[in-house]
């Protein structure tokens, strides 16, 4: 199977898409679309070669904005700091567990060091759908908010580093 990611378009084909959670699957067919004409929320998929208008994958980035106070060690920083927000990520039941949504978190984390480059954000965040979740995130170095286990932080200056030494961002 050779996969890539690529922005969503109307190319692509969201329905029939289930990653075993309703909300996040309706939200991916409903309303992906629309965040993105509107330029609230950019979404990338993941597609098979063979066949690149089936969904197979996604993740979606916002720009946001949160209190210093959640996150550990940005004493000198202002109240609020920007940040971008990983806002939905999936991959499809038939291929969990295969390293896909690895391969999707690691190109998320390289298109934010990409943005990071452009425009000043301290870190990118999650909010974890349950503990579960974070503990997904916990695996790639996210750390918990000081007052929210389920908002996890990556800082900026940390990004370069993760990218850069993890391995597996080859294919699955
Ligand atoms: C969470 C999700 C995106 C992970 O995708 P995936 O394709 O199964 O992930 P991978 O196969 O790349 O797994 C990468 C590693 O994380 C581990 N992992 C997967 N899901 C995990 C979880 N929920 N908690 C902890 N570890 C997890 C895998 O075992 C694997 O570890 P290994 O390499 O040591 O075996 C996927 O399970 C999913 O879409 N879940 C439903 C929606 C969801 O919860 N999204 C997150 C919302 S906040």
């Amino acid at each position: 199977m050779q996969v890539q990611i690529q922005p969503l378009s109307s190319t692509h084909n969201c329905k029939g898409f289930d990653c075993g959670t309703p909300p996040l699957s309706k939200w991916l067919v409903e309303m992906a679309n629309q965040q993105q004409k509107k330029n609230i929320a950019r979404t990338f998929v993941l597609v098979d070669d063979s066949a690149p208008e089936t969904v197979l994958g996604f993740y979606t980035l916002a720009v946001s904005e949160v209190s210093r106070d959640g996150l550990p060690n940005l004493n000198k920083y202002p109240n609020r700091v920007p940040v971008v927000r990983l806002g939905r990520f999936a991959t499809h039941t038939t291929l969990q567990g295969q390293g896909f949504g690895e391969y999707l978190l690691f190109n998320a984390l390289e298109r934010v060091v990409e943005i990071s480059l452009n425009a000043g954000i301290a870190a990118i965040v999650v909010d974890a759908r349950d503990t579960k979740a974070a503990d997904f995130y916990r695996r790639y170095d996210f750390l918990p908010s000081l007052d929210n286990p389920l908002q996890l932080f990556l800082l900026t200056k940390a990004l370069q580093a993760a990218v850069h030494q993890a391995t597996p961002k080859s294919e699955p």
